[in-house]
């Protein structure tokens, strides 16, 4: 690690507006995955991953890259989380890998696991709160050649998995989030093809997406069974969609194709145990009602303590095409198509907002209009907390002639993002905690190395860490927030 002692300016809350405060109980972290960071990929007994393969096909990442070593995180891991400490987090979401548990999806692998063990002990000894995900992408290889998520029996072993990792580290971690993200792990992964593993084909994806949410239901239901005191929940990627024209018959269902094929396609059956007749109508006969079976919609809607938000950008949508078509896939050699089943003819437009490295654009206020309507729509009502679990920006960073890495952008995105959850919280929607993404810039699944989150740079030649500037503007807001700690 290089040296993490940066100038302290002096706390400035007020950055966000005179004198905010977040609630007492609301906590700061950092967020990562497993996969992204950890290396070590064929230590310890780990086997592949639909990642490990994914990443061997030509041109599927950027550059070939892959997660082999990744930021080597599996060895530097005290170190890192010695940064962690001096960053101020109060809690830090990491994801365990399925692959190193449960190599091939087979039995459990005691060394696998007692890497987490150390970790999560690592963490407890600086006072930090560790945030288990237990699905962030990485099924194990063998799984997949089974079917994957796209086989009902995937999800039986994802609940056996679960229990696993609860028998070592149930006895020291409270807030288990089931998946990250299974939007991407279905649709983008199984019909866009953008993601492991790659494939292109609507019933897949609607078959892996409902798949994934019977995993989540059974986890729950399994984790709850064996010790009623966890704090469960999952994470979704959500975003406010918008019709370019409200006044136009066609954007106006284009957006609520979209919202239905994104958003309500995993809250209406988590939070009202049914899918919505509308998307029902939209992607059913395409490969959702094969696979539903009576009581599943009872399983998925188990009810759960914590819903995770993950925000990076709002969605435009209309039936016209976009004057500048808005860019943001990795470029990849693969053919890849829509990630929606049912969305021929929906166009994306830019809002000529100022955009990140992945040519998203930064719109700080659609997460406070996400986290009121989610309140207010589902939440509410089942007395579920609401956390961002992911939020966060890639920009080209340079590390300077003076050493540092000057990113402005990106303490400009912290900025507005943080004043967006206080402007929900005082329109009546509590956020109970933030999770930056990322602790470390990482493996960016397709886009491999080239796309940097981090609050820290690592070089990948040499894997020095180098805290940028916004790490020390995040540490001196917690600090600000906190300062009876
Ligand atoms: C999210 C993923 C996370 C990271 C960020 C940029 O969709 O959960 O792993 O790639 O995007």
């Amino acid at each position: 690690m290089t040296d993490t002692t940066i100038e302290r300016s002096a706390p400035e809350p007020e950055e966000l507006g005179a004198g905010r405060r977040f609630p007492q109980n609301f906590l700061f972290g950092v967020a990562t995955a497993a996969y992204q960071i950890e290396g070590a990929a064929h230590e310890d007994g780990r086997r592949d991953s639909i990642w490990d393969a994914f990443s061997r096909v030509p041109g599927a990442v950027v550059n070939g890259d892959n997660g082999d070593v990744a930021c080597d995180h599996y060895h530097r891991y005290r170190d890192d989380v010695a940064m962690m400490a001096d960053l101020g987090i109060e809690t830090y979401r990491f994801s365990t890998s399925w692959s190193r548990v449960r190599p091939d999806g087979g039995p459990t692998n005691p060394a696998g696991l007692d890497f987490y063990s150390r970790l999560v002990d690592e963490l407890l000894a600086h006072g930090i709160k560790p945030w288990l995900t237990l699905y962030h992408w990485d099924m194990p290889q063998a799984l997949e050649e089974l079917g994957g998520w796209t086989s009902r029996d995937t999800a039986l072993r994802f609940a056996e998995y679960a229990l696993d990792v609860h028998d070592t580290l149930g006895d020291r971690i409270d807030s288990w989030t089931t998946l990250n993200e299974p939007w991407c792990s279905s649709f983008l992964s199984y019909t866009g093809g953008a993601h492991a593993p790659g494939r292109q084909d609507v019933a897949a994806g609607l078959a892996a997406g409902h798949h994934l949410l019977l995993a989540h239901g059974l986890a729950v239901q399994a984790l709850r069974e064996r010790d009623p005191g966890l704090e469960l929940g999952i994470t979704l990627n959500l975003a406010p969609v918008h019709p370019v024209d409200p006044s136009h018959a066609g954007d106006v269902d284009a957006a609520r194709r979209i919202d239905g094929q994104f958003n309500r396609f995993f809250l209406d059956p988590i939070f009202r145990g049914a899918y919505a007749d509308d998307l029902l109508a939209d992607v059913g006969p395409l490969g959702l009602d094969a696979v539903v079976r009576p009581g599943d919609l009872e399983v998925i809607s188990t009810p759960i303590d914590t819903l995770g938000v993950n925000y990076y950008h709002g969605e435009h949508v209309s039936a016209r095409p976009a004057p500048v078509a808005l860019q943001g896939s990795a470029p990849t050699d693969r053919p890849t198509r829509s990630p929606f089943p049912a969305a021929e003819g929906v166009h994306w437009h830019p809002q000529g907002l100022p955009t990140t490295a992945m040519d998203w654009e930064v719109e700080p206020d659609g997460l406070r209009e996400l986290l009121v309507r989610v309140h207010r729509e589902y939440a509410d009502a089942a007395g579920v907390k609401l956390y961002v679990t992911e939020n966060g920006a890639a920009y080209a960073d340079v590390l300077a002639a003076d050493g540092a890495v000057h990113d402005e952008e990106r303490v400009e995105f912290l900025r507005g993002h943080l004043g967006a959850i206080l402007d929900a919280i005082d329109e009546g929607a509590p956020v109970h905690g933030y999770f930056y993404w990322s602790l470390l810039d990482n493996f960016e699944w397709a886009e491999g190395f080239s796309k940097r989150f981090g609050l820290v740079h690592v070089d990948f030649g040499t894997l020095a860490r180098t805290p940028k500037d916004s790490y020390g503007w995040y540490r001196d807001l917690i600090a600000g927030q906190k300062p009876a700690r």
